[in-house]
């Protein structure tokens, strides 16, 4: 109280309620922020910080490489044996990602002008040659699960259904057209549509529509010839109708191998494109089988380190199996190429291998291409493969074969 008093006697103030201008901005100036006082502040706490955690990386740097070393180490076994790696590539990162503002809100639309605006070259064969080609992930097709699928420019509903086989409809109803892969249900081995709830039987033949006794004669929907092989559900296309031509029993070395994974990308490329251009393509006495043999090493200060070799058979226009074998153990990879739309293609690898090289399995194999297609292309000598390649891949088209003109008129927007 005395010093109170003392304080408003050296103000000469009247009463001792009234508190001095001056002694309020001194207030105000202690409780506010000093920008500089701040700075320095934050800079001898990242200092201090960086110093300990500097001290303490020199002191226990062995144990800390370690620590890093067992939790990747953890983290791949853990991911090879008991979470599959999926790892998606799409077509913003492969081969257009020169196009300006395609990160933009605009983005999807930068794209199809740099598809459009692509040059496709001349004399290009048919987008769809006849074969099977896969539309679905086995794994994730559950028993009861219906998904909607693209490919070859149409739309697909697939669904697996009680007995748990896998079974492709078009996508479209004959009533009033909603999509049966988005919504449908299934309704122990047939298919429902979610709009009006007409069923539709594995024949394609619509079998209940409520509250109707007598269902129309004729009333169907297209369903398609499936195989399921490789990891995959494939549907067979032929531009004349044909039944399938062939069929690929499932690879019995490597039944007991466990799944590792897969990748997939989307590229912008013919599907006839080889990737492999200095390697002999020989055909096999099965007329759809083509195969190669490729031997690899690494090496290291002259020493051959890490030798395998891959055989690779090309079944058909959209199927490929890659066999490893290498001084750790086999492996194989089980690739796809789907034709989503012309020169849009879904490439996916699925790893398989032995338990006891899950993590070798784990490391994925892939590819990218971004080309156009040149009819006759001047081959040199090592370009001999491809030509072989062609030459084997044109057995795959017949005369209603859709050309890559008739493709474009009804192109897939991206
Ligand atoms: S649209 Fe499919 S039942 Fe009506």
């Amino acid at each position: 109280m005395a010093a109170n008093a003392s304080l408003y006697k050296s103000h000469k103030m009247a009463s001792p309620h009234e508190i001095p201008n001056d002694l309020l901005i001194n207030q105000c100036q202690i409780q506010k922020w000093n920008s500089e006082e701040v700075f320095v502040y934050v800079l001898n706490l990242t200092w201090i910080l960086a110093r300990t955690i500097f001290d303490l990386g020199l002191r226990y740097s062995g144990d800390m490489i370690l620590a890093v070393l067992v939790i990747l180490l953890i983290y791949s076994t853990y991911k090879a044996y008991f979470s599959p790696i999926v790892y998606i590539r799409n077509l913003t990162e492969i081969g257009f990602e020169h196009v300006p503002y395609l990160k933009g809100v605009d983005g999807a639309m930068h794209l199809t002008l740099a598809q459009k605006n692509r040059q496709l070259g001349y004399k290009i064969p048919s987008p769809y040659p006849n074969g099977w080609y896969a539309i679905a992930e086995s794994y994730e097709l559950k028993i009861g699960t219906v998904q909607t699928a693209t490919a070859l420019g149409l739309n697909f509903c697939v669904y697996r259904g009680e007995d748990g086989v896998a079974r492709v409809v078009d996508a479209y109803c004959p009533h009033l057209g909603a999509n049966l892969g988005i919504g449908g249900e299934v309704k122990g081995n047939c298919i429902e549509c979610p709009f009006h709830q007409w069923r539709f039987d594995t024949e394609g033949k619509c079998i209940h529509i409520p509250d109707v006794e007598n269902i129309p004669k004729g009333v169907s929907i297209k369903t398609w010839e499936t195989m399921e092989v490789d990891g995959a559900v494939w549907i067979w296309y032929d531009a004349e109708g044909r039944p399938p031509m062939w069929k690929s029993p499932p690879h019995e070395d490597s039944k007991d191998y466990g799944y590792r994974g897969r990748n997939e990308f989307i590229i912008s490329a013919h599907i006839r494109m080889s990737f492999l251009t200095n390697t002999e393509w020989n055909r096999t006495e099965d007329w759809h089988i083509a195969e190669m043999k490729i031997d690899q090493s690494y090496m290291m200060m002259s020493c051959d380190i890490f030798p395998f070799n891959v055989v690779v058979k090309q079944i058909g226009p959209a199927q490929v199996r890659l066999f490893f074998n290498s001084k750790l153990g086999p492996m194989v990879v089980y690739q796809s190429i789907t034709p989503i739309g012309p020169m849009l293609l879904k490439v996916v690898h699925r790893v398989y291998s032995p338990s006891y090289i899950a993590l070798f399995g784990a490391v994925m194999v892939y590819g990218e291409a971004y080309q156009t297609h040149v009819s006759s292309p001047p081959f040199v000598k090592p370009d001999k493969a491809v030509k072989a390649f062609r030459d084997w891949y044109s057995q795959f088209y017949s005369p209603n074969s859709k050309s890559m003109k008739d493709a474009l008129q009804n192109p897939l927007e991206w």
